[in-house]
């Protein structure tokens, strides 16, 4: 044996092994003492100092690396694991889906279409998936690092298949223009697609929406007819299954009717709030997300699975297929062993080739704990969403800037009146900042029609009804201080 031959294994197991006993007890701690922790603190700056340093040549060793991880992430991170974090569109995570992702961590395998478990288990998971949001039986998917990924996938698949460009062989220049419609609400991962794919920001049709958000329907269908005659090629209508800025929700079976009669691709954005289709009870209001050609959401947002878990459903392995499928000797499958061609070719259905085991904290977190309980978890956080819209609409001193449709509660703070938007924007703007660093609660922002909005997206199974209790308390608290600081 040749003595200098080295590897990244430990001398001795048992020290890892032990530390890594330690770990798994420290995060067990750290999840059941979440409530009691700040939700979020910012990093002093001396401790960002030790993360601008040169690159370690020499081992520090597993103990150390475990200590500065406790002192220098640990307490600052994002804070999205806590019971009162309700910014932007974040999940939690869960105990047994932080111990799947160490098992994926132990195998690391690359879910690329191998005939392998990792394969079968994603496969799964993606059955499971249309299955519990009622999308349909022929569709094929897969798992990708986000929405943003999730719906870059589905408007690729969209261009990639209109006969009218051979965007795929040819490119685009030459092409006639496509054009892409959403409403005006849409999320900026859309806007993005839409510029990787080399279609132009100009090629997004941004179209108004009702007071409830919604996109309109005849604006909509007068803007296809616009570019048509203009020489455009109208290539796919993007529906909103749950804005991001208030979680309305576009008329689906409106927008598929118009799909439909203008053979143009129909997708949805459902990023969060598809995850609502898995509750009998809430599906009625995403009627027509079945129709979509494509459907775009993430489980690491309100199915409350860590960080990263995307999905794209497509309506057909055909097309799907052809919009990623490539021609490599080196790739092709085998007739038998490893790279057997009977398994689903994950790298045909998507830009990656090596893919992470995100599967199994999918697969192993559904079956620990049923869908049934995360249907109940995602009503639990609509009715919550009601209950903060009740207590906003009975204080005198808040207001509710959008109608609730589903789990994202818009407010501001207004005193007891005399104040304009310009100054309800300034006060609102440093009531969050200060709501953030007291480290109490973690709403988020928007505006809306020109108001700064404090934003709470409800995707989070630890909140509980008093959380949001005090958010208003707070909220008031906070802003009654601005005031009587601005009155002197
Ligand atoms: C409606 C909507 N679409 C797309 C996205 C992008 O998803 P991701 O952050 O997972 O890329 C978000 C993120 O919040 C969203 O709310």
């Amino acid at each position: 044996m040749d003595s200098a031959e080295e590897s990244l294994d430990p001398e001795s197991w048992s020290e890892l092994r032990e530390l890594g006993h330690r770990m798994v007890d420290d995060m067990f701690d750290y999840l059941a003492g979440l409530r009691d922790r700040p939700v979020w603190q910012p990093m002093p700056d001396e401790l960002r100092g030790r993360l601008r340093q040169p690159p370690p040549d020499e081992p520090e060793g597993a103990q150390r690396v475990y200590a500065d991880f406790r002192t220098l992430v640990l307490p600052y991170v994002t804070g999205n694991a806590h019971p009162r974090f309700w910014g932007w569109v974040c999940g939690q995570g869960s105990g047994m889906a932080m111990l799947a992702e160490m098992l994926a961590g132990a195998v690391n395998s690359s879910v690329d279409g191998f005939d392998d478990a990792g394969t079968q288990v994603e496969a799964q998971v993606i059955e499971w998936c249309k299955t519990i949001l009622g999308y349909r039986d022929e569709a094929t998917g897969i798992l990708l690092s986000g929405g943003s990924m999730a719906n870059f996938v589905g408007l690729a698949v969209a261009r990639n298949n209109c006969d009218a460009v051979a965007a795929k062989r040819s490119g685009l220049s030459g092409a006639p223009p496509l054009t892409v419609y959403a409403s005006a609400e849409t999320h900026s991962s859309v806007q993005k697609s839409v510029q990787l794919l080399g279609l132009g920001t100009e090629a997004l049709r941004k179209i108004p929406v009702d007071e409830r958000h919604r996109v309109r329907l005849p604006a909509l269908a007068a803007a296809i007819e616009t570019d048509r005659a203009a020489g455009r090629v109208p290539l796919c209508i993007v529906g909103n299954a749950g804005t991001v800025n208030t979680g309305a929700i576009d008329d689906l079976d409106g927008l598929a009717d118009i799909a439909e009669r203008e053979g143009v691709w129909f997708h949805v954005d459902g990023a969060f709030g598809a995850c609502a289709a898995i509750s009998a009870t809430l599906r009625p209001r995403l009627a027509g997300l079945e129709r979509a050609d494509s459907l775009a959401f993430d489980l690491h947002k309100w199915m409350y699975f860590p960080y990263e878990a995307g999905c794209t459903l497509v309506r057909s392995d055909a097309e799907h297929r052809a919009a990623f499928q490539y021609d490599a000797p080196y790739m092709a499958p085998a007739e038998r062993g490893l790279a057997a061609a009977r398994n689903q070719q994950f790298t045909e259905y998507g830009p990656q080739l090596s893919r992470g085991f995100r599967a199994l904290k999918i697969w192993m977190g559904l079956k620990e704990q049923g869908v049934d309980k995360f249907r109940r978890l995602i009503e639990q956080n609509v009715r919550q969403a009601a209950y903060l819209a009740e207590l906003v609409t009975a204080a005198p001193d808040l207001e509710l800037l959008a109608p609730v449709e589903l789990n994202v509660v818009c407010l501001r703070y207004c005193g007891t009146g005399g104040l304009g938007d310009d100054q309800l924007n300034d006060i609102n703007r440093e009531l969050l900042s200060r709501l953030q660093e007291s480290g109490t609660v973690v709403p988020s922002h928007t505006v809306l029609d020109g108001r700064f909005a404090l934003r709470a997206a409800i995707t989070n199974h630890r909140s509980r009804r008093e959380d949001f209790e005090l958010f208003v308390e707070e909220v008031r608290k906070v802003g009654a201080g601005l005031i009587a600081e601005l009155r002197g």
